[in-house]
């Protein structure tokens, strides 16, 4: 991906580099103040004359004076002025960087407002899944320089271009492992990778099959049961000096989801690869926690297991029995997801943490109900959720909270076990069934569950994201940590 490095105007002022900058539609190029207003005006008039407009995405390379000597430059639209937010910043920024990725290779850029979403708009577009396949020849940007318009803001602009570049990081090796092919990252593959992580403040737990076995985790052993590849559980641990928070992250883990004897049709498995996002969001934090200087202890856990319809596999009707002694009656074991977290939420809340956030490409109904960029979160903690809410708004990400109906609870009773893990009630508020099913596994502990389904996929290329795995929710995990 893109390098970006903090330089001073008067460094770029008198270099030849292309000079990246940004219009409103209705209020002409942005910020931008060490260029002369003149030159400014003249550059917006000389740009409209080229048929740019300003609205969100357009984009215009021309030759022109800076008030002092003539270079080129690239004008962004970033739409209307009211509609300005740290996101269409993000998007016009990843629009610059897509613009100039196959015509120079080296760019700097006189970023508007928010830098730090700009540096994370302009490092993400050029973020590409190059595991098969040979890198874009046509690819050139490989470094950015973000202009730090007065000696003053130097220490705030580095810090903005630091934070950007790791939170790309971070996000870049979730796609990475989503989009990976479901044979490439088995369990215990991951398990090392995790692993490989441990080191400084980070200690990292791998727990085998025969382990589970001996915690009790039957509900996650029984989705392993179809492969012949053996599971791995992952429990990471970040312990920085001092720290007074405590937060656990789960992460679903399926490496691949058939859907088990309940087998899906198809085209429902062409993306299935994808149903480990949960866990690669808990792995991608991890990877940058501890250069994050965040002052809070984190614990990342993560239920990796293939859902496969071998020989041995469970069958609809099987009753297993979870860590907490639960015992639930498996009538679908397409609905797998919440058997691996219900382990994996009763060995957290175990873990004394002040909060446990669940990550989870749970159901298709979420898909459904809020379409394939809002996540559905549920809570029994509001003001949580609240703080978390806020930070993803930061970051850019949508999350909208579903209600945990209590009455819909009889649904998932039982006749032979405590719980069933589907409805009794077919079609209805499937997104609010598998939360108030994970739930029964959190001890009471102050817990959001984030469905993930939709947005943890692209079917489409967008303005810094490529079809494909979209590390959904790592900007804003890291945000909402960050805080704290
Ligand atoms: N991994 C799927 C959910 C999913 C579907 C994620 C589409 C992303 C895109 C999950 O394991 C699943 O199969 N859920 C079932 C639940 C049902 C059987 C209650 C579903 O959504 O159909
Ligand atoms: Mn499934
Ligand atoms: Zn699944």
């Amino acid at each position: 991906m893109i390098q970006l490095k903090a330089a001073p105007w008067s460094a770029v002022r008198d270099s030849d580099l292309p000079l990246g900058i940004f219009a409103y539609e209705d209020a002409g190029v942005a910020g931008a103040s060490v260029v002369k207003p003149a030159a400014r005006r003249a550059l917006w008039e000389h740009a409209k004359a080229e048929g740019f407009k300003g609205g969100p995405g357009d984009a215009v390379s021309l030759h022109g004076s800076d008030g002092a000597r003539q270079r080129r430059w690239v004008l962004v639209g970033l739409g209307k002025r009211k509609d300005a937010s740290p996101e269409t910043i993000r998007r016009a920024a990843a629009s610059m960087g897509q613009f100039a990725r196959k015509r120079f290779k080296r760019l700097a850029a006189l970023l508007p407002g928010d830098a730090q979403a700009a540096a994370e708009g302009l490092i993400l577009s050029s973020y590409r899944f190059e595991e098969y396949k040979k890198p874009d020849p046509d690819a050139q940007l490989a470094e950015v320089q973000v202009v730090v318009e007065a000696p003053a803001q130097r220490a705030r602009v580095e810090s903005a271009v630091n934070r950007a570049a790791l939170y790309a990081e971070a996000v870049a090796f979730a796609r990475d492992l989503v989009n990976r092919g479901p044979s490439d990252k088995r369990p215990e593959s991951l398990g090392k990778a995790a692993k490989d992580m441990s080191g400084g403040t980070v200690t990292v737990q791998v727990i085998g099959r025969e382990e589970a076995e001996k915690l009790g985790m039957g509900s996650y052993l029984s989705v392993a049961r179809g492969s012949s590849v053996p599971p791995c559980f992952v429990h990471l641990t970040y312990r920085p000096k001092g720290a007074k928070r405590k937060i656990g992250l789960v992460g679903k883990g399926i490496t691949f989801d058939s859907g088990g004897l309940s087998l899906k049709p198809p085209q429902s498995m062409e993306e299935m690869k994808m149903d480990m996002a949960g866990a690669a969001l808990v792995l991608a934090v991890f990877k940058v926690l501890e250069r994050l200087k965040i002052k809070a202890e984190v614990q990342g856990f993560c239920a990796f297991t293939y859902n496969m319809p071998g020989p041995d596999a469970t069958k609809p009707g099987d009753v297993v029995r979870a860590m907490n002694g639960k015992t639930i009656e498996i009538l679908n074991t397409d609905a797998e997801g919440r058997l691996v977290l219900a382990d994996a939420l009763v060995y957290a809340s175990r873990q004394n943490l002040d909060a446990l956030l669940d990550f989870a490409t749970l159901t298709g109904a979420a898909l459904v109900a809020l379409g394939s960029n809002v996540t559905a979160a549920m809570t029994n903690d509001k003001a949580l959720l609240g703080r978390y809410g806020a930070a993803a708004k930061r970051a850019g990400e949508d999350v909208w909270e579903l209600p945990l109906v209590k009455e819909y609870k009889d649904r998932i009773k039982s006749a032979v076990a405590d719980l069933r893990n589907i409805s009794k009630v077919r079609v209805e508020a499937g997104t609010i069934i598998g939360g108030l099913f994970l739930q029964e596994f959190v001890d009471g502990r102050p817990w959001v569950h984030f469905d993930i389904a939709g947005p943890a996929w692209a079917n489409g290329d967008g303005p810094y994201c490529p079809e494909g795995g979209t590390g959904a929710l790592v900007r804003a995990t890291l945000e909402y940590l960050g805080g704290l």
